[in-house]
């Protein structure tokens, strides 16, 4: 009778080595993608950036913030871009600091879709599955507006996003990168193709979740066609309620997010990440068991900010092979030291989470200096 190794054997530490794809992590604390809007207008990497993640490369490997593939994908103002050669010289800087730190990074791509505005993406189109706007506001070099109405792409639109994505990761990694994390969480553009509130669509991109999963999965196999499956991730975030997304139908849910996964576990992905508020609940470990691959699990922005406690708890009861951590890891550099000796934390400054400058980003103290 074959024997259940997952059963038998003790559950691995959260400071012990993992590897996802070809990434070998030294810990599996994770920094979670975080936007910071440091990058100015050109969105190029400066030396402020270098030096933010410079400090934070003991994460057993980062995630970088959210960077748009192409300029009409910009979802903030200050964002960083992987648009141009000049952008990718700029993270190449990034990706060389944390390196040389014994470090690991990967570069996040993210589309905003329709969760952007003319004043944020230069004035350029707002591309989308359907023609519906977020109902809320958003932050615009002119101040705070209304989202605006998108426009529903066109089958040519897609194929174009689509190769925008690949073009994006091939620079990443030549620039350096570990690998990509392709964000399709937190009501972007591809979690707005799989959400059927934002999805309306009657071709063959929308409807049953089947279709609503095509797109995310022609985006996955085109990057990992391009640069390896084994330097690929993607981040999902089902029933998150961001940019009216509105993932409520359990059903549903699983129905869109497991043929999606089905659909991309040939592939071979580096981890899937799943953004929920019960990584060890049912919905997150039936995707688990259908993309049956290394798992990143972060339980999101509900009930306070991941604790040592929860990451340890995450890890040791099976749950994932890795926790991503954002706000404790913003306030706190080395936070794999801190977590490891139980030392006490920053707390951090969510009114300077935004900003222009190195209060907030870089002035955290570490350990020694604390
Ligand atoms: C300031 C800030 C910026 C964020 N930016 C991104 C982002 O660019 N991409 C992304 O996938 N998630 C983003 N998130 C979500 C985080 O990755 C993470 O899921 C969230 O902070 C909850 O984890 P925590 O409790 O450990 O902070 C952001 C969160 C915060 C607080």
């Amino acid at each position: 009778m074959p024997v259940n190794t997952s059963e038998v054997s003790p559950a691995p530490s959260l400071f012990s080595p993992v590897s996802l794809g070809k990434i070998e992590l030294a810990n599996r604390i994770v920094m979670a993608p975080l936007t910071r809007v440091r990058a100015g207008s050109s969105g190029i990497p400066g030396d402020l950036m270098v030096e933010y993640y410079r400090q934070r490369a003991s994460a057993g490997m980062i995630i970088t913030e959210g960077t748009y593939p192409d300029h009409a994908s910009q979802g903030y103002v200050g964002e960083p871009g992987i648009a141009t050669d000049e952008q990718a010289a700029g993270w190449q800087r990034v990706f060389e600091a944390v390196h040389a730190e014994g470090g690991r990074i990967v570069l996040q791509i993210m589309h905003a879709g329709r969760g952007t505005h003319p004043d944020i993406n230069g004035g350029r189109r707002i591309l989308a599955p359907s023609a519906i706007a977020i109902d809320n506001k958003t932050f615009t070099e002119k101040g705070e507006q209304p989202y605006p109405i998108p426009e529903a792409m066109t089958t040519a639109e897609i194929r174009a996003a689509v190769e925008d994505f690949v073009t994006a990761a091939r620079r990443a990694i030549e620039a350096g990168a570990d690998g990509v994390e392709i964000h399709g969480a937190n009501g972007y553009l591809l979690q707005e193709f799989l959400s059927p509130a934002a999805n309306q669509r009657t071709d063959g991109y929308g409807g049953s979740p089947h279709n609503r999963a095509r797109f995310v999965v022609e985006v996955v196999t085109a990057v990992t066609q391009a640069v390896g499956a084994e330097r690929v991730g993607l981040r999902i975030s089902p029933e998150v309620d961001l940019g009216d997304v509105f993932e409520t139908d359990r059903d549903d849910v699983l129905a869109t997010y497991g043929t999606l996964l089905d659909q991309l576990r040939p592939l071979g992905l580096a981890y899937l990440s799943v953004l929920h508020a019960e990584p060890g609940g049912d919905l997150v470990q039936e995707l688990r068991r259908r993309f049956d691959g290394k798992l990143i699990v972060n339980s999101g922005p509900f009930g306070g900010q991941t604790t040592r406690e929860q990451a340890l708890q995450q890890i040791e009861a099976g749950h994932a092979d890795a926790v991503a951590v954002g706000r404790a890891l913003i306030a706190n550099p080395d936070l794999v030291e801190r977590w490891q000796g139980g030392h006490p934390e920053n707390e951090p400054r969510p009114e300077l989470f935004y900003g222009p400058d190195a209060e907030g980003y870089t002035d955290y103290p570490f350990l020694e200096a604390a």
